[in-house]
Formats: C-alpha cells, structure tokens, sequence
C-alpha cells in the first residue's frame, strides 16, 4: 500500500530556486508552480552549457515567475535577490553535475559546487539570520547526491543516512564538501537547511551528455551506443517528477539540519537499461512508420534493430560499480513513495525525446560536439565523428 504523503498546513511562500534552467531544477520548477500556484518563483541561473532557458518556456508568461542570468558565486547578486523577493525558500540545485567532465576538468567543480554553495549560505545567513529578514521562517534546502556515499559490491546494504561519506570523483567530492557546508552552517549559526541525496534521475529536458538521454539521441542519428567497460555498472533510477516531490516533502516535513535520501528502489545494470531503450525505440518506429520519416537517419531503429549500435568503450576512470538507495528514512517520517513506475517514467521519457527533436538539437551545439569529441573519440574514433 502507497505510503501516505504527510501534510502540514502551508502560508505563500517565495522561493529562490538555483539552476532552475538545468534538468532537474527546470522539472522543479514546473512541478512548483503547478502545485502552488499561489507561490513566486525566482530562478537564478548562469545558463552554463547544460543551462537552457528554454527548459522554463512553460512558465515564462505566469506573472509569479521571474528569471535572473547571474552566478551563485555573485554573493552580493544573492544578497540582493534574497531582499528584493522577500525570499523565505532557498532551494539549490546550481552545480557542475557531469561525472566525466569532472575527470577531465575538475576546477569548474571546485568554483560552482563548493565556492558557489559558500557563497549562497554566506548571503541566506547575512539576509536571514543577521538583517533579520524571514528570521524565524526561512529553509536552504540543499539538492546532493547519493554518488557522496561511494560506491557498493553486489551484495552491500543500500545506502542510508547513516553511510559514510566516501566520494570517488571531483563531482561527488565537491558535492560532499558542500553538503558539509551546509551542515556546518547549521550547527554554528542555525540556519534552518535541509539536504536531500537524490539517486539518478530522468525524464524530459535530461542534457544529452547522461546516459539515457545520449543513448535515444544516438540512436535516432545512427550513431554508437557507447558502453563504458563490461556495462555492469548499476544505477537506481528515479523520474525526475518524483524527485521534486520528495524535496517538497523534505522543505515541508523535514527535520532541519537533516539529510533524507530520495530514490525509487529502482536498480538496472547500464548495459540492461540501454537494450530497453533501443526496444523501446524500435518498438515506437514499428507502431508510427512516420518516425522512419522523422528522422531519416535513424536507420538501424527502422531496421528494428538498434541494439546494433551498441559498442563497448574504455571505462570511465576511478568508475564507481553500484549504487542504491535504501528510502526508509523519507518513506517512514515524510511517507515518501515514488509515483512513476519505470515502465511508465521511461516510454515517457522515450516518448518525450521523440517529441522534441527541435529542444535536442538545439542543445547539441558547438560545445556539445567539442565535448563528445573530446570524451569519446580518442579511444573510439566513430563515435566522435560526426554522421
Ligand atoms: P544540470 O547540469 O542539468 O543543471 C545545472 C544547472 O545549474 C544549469 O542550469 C546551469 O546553468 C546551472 N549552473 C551551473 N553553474 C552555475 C553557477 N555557478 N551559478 C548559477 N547557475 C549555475 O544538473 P542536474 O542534473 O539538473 O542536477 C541538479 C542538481 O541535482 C545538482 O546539484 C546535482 O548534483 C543534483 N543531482 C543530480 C542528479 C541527476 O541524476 N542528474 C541526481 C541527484 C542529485
Ligand atoms: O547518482 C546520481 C548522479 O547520477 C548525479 O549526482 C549526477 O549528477 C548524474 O550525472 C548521475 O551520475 P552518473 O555518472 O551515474 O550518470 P551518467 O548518466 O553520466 O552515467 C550513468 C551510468 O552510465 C554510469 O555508470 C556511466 C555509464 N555511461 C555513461 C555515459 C555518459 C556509459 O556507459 N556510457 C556513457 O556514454
């Protein structure tokens, strides 16, 4: 039985939502606003590569959203932003979130997820807590990782709340290092934070340099499916919708200064989770023939047969093997459950890409191509090439 969503009663709020132009902050955003119409929404955004101001064209119009260009770096922009929203809601999710890029150029990690977390607490505790404003109700809710823990055998418990951090890569040691932060910042001052630690998402507006979204945008341009090492590597995946319901729930329910994980008990090997894609495309192009003319040069999924494309790559350095997250806590004190069953979350997302040729293609600009060259085509020179 579907655990039951706790409830508080709840004032207008004004919300201070980070990298609201990203993935999952622009489906936070979406999400927000349908559920509380009522609230304002201010996203600040340095519309990096993965930043697209196209993700909030749905709410652009609604006179409750504003949107400011700037940099969570820019302590005094914050400042500014905090006093003249009246803003009472911190929620960040502004980072540098890709792994392999992490590897390849740390210090853009460094900058964003550490300095930039620093400053956004430096200026919620000189707003909040010094000048006063919103003392005794305000909420930095802090978006993390469950990659802080590290990584699992086969056989290793899910991660808890109570696992050690155990970071194996810049991206998750700057994630660590700013989730300390943040407590820190409670412990000593008191401002009023909350963490949640967020298995792997997907779903629409997923940046095609992850997995999923690279692998359905590969196989409608023909090009390979790349595996990093022997594809045994597991995920526990979650739809991103869920995901921005269990923070509500955190902001709403959660205990300050406490960390909940947030995951959809959902654990796939990558190699197993890309065959279900391809089947899924293939099964899309055998249902609408007029995919096939769609997307002309998706030739092995009008075959039926993408899977073809697949091809084994170096694995990623330092590659963690498992991750999974145990929801006990968010399901037992928040009645916290995912509403999309992968079945459903996943034709969706295939669905949504199928759907939205022009949004891909747009962000597959100049410096998508760089990086794709750049990360695959010294060990594999057909997948960097371009069709
Ligand atoms: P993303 O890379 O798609 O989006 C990040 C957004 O932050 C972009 O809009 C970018 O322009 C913005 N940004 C980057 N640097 C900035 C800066 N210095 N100032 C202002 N804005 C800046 O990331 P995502 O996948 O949506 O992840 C969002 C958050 O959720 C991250 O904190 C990530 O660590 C966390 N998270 C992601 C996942 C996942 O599966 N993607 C899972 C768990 C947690
Ligand atoms: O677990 C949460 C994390 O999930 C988030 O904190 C990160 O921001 C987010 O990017 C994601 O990290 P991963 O490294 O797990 O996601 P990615 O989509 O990059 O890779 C998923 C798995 O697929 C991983 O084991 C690496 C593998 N992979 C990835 C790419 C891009 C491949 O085999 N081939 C590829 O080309």
């Amino acid at each position: 039985m579907a655990a039951k969503e706790k409830t508080k009663n709840r004032t207008m709020s004004n919300l201070l939502v980070t990298g609201g132009a990203g993935f999952i902050g622009a489906n936070f955003v979406h999400y927000w606003m349908k559920t509380y119409p009522q609230d304002k929404v201010v996203v600040l955004d340095a519309l990096t590569y993965a930043g697209n101001k196209a993700n909030l064209d749905p709410v652009a119009e609604n006179p409750n959203f504003f949107f400011c260009h700037g940099n969570i770096c820019d302590t005094a922009l914050v400042e500014m932003l905090l006093k003249e929203h009246r803003i009472d809601t911190l929620v960040h999710f502004a980072a540098e979130s890709h792994v392999d890029r992490s590897i390849t150029g740390p210090d853009a990690f460094i900058e964003t997820n550490i300095i930039g977390t620093h400053s956004l607490l430096k200026a919620a505790k000189k707003i909040w807590l010094d000048e006063g404003l919103n003392k005794e109700s305000h909420r930095f809710h802090h978006v993390s990782t469950d990659e802080v823990y590290g990584t699992l055998g086969p056989e290793d418990p899910a991660f808890s709340e109570t696992t050690p951090y155990a970071p194996n890569s810049p991206y998750s040691a700057s994630k660590a290092a700013s989730d300390h932060l943040v407590r820190a910042y409670h412990h000593t001052y008191g401002l009023k934070v909350t963490t949640s630690n967020c298995s792997n998402n997907y779903g629409p507006y997923h940046f095609p340099e992850k997995l999923i979204p690279l692998v359905i945008t590969n196989i409608l341009q023909d090009k390979p499916l790349p595996i990093y090492g022997d594809g045994q590597q597991i995920r526990d995946w979650l739809y991103v919708e869920d995901h921005a319901r269990g923070i509500d729930l955190v902001i709403k329910n959660g205990q300050l200064g406490e960390c909940y994980n947030i995951g959809g008990v959902n654990e796939w090997a990558n190699i197993d989770i890309v065959k279900l894609i391809c089947r899924l495309v293939d099964q899309a192009f055998v249902e609408c023939p007029l995919l096939a003319e769609r997307f002309p040069k998706a030739a092995k999924a009008s075959e039926g047969n993408s899977a073809a494309l697949i091809t084994y790559v170096e694995d990623r350095a330092g590659h963690d093997r498992r991750y999974a997250i145990d929801p006990t806590r968010s399901n037992n004190e928040l009645g916290y459950e995912p509403r999309e069953t992968f079945d459903s979350g996943i034709a969706k997302t295939v669905n949504w890409f199928l759907n939205n040729e022009e949004w891909w293609s747009a962000v597959m600009d100049g410096s998508y191509q760089s990086w794709i060259k750049e990360q695959y085509q010294v060990t594999n020179p057909t997948l960097g090439a371009s069709k």
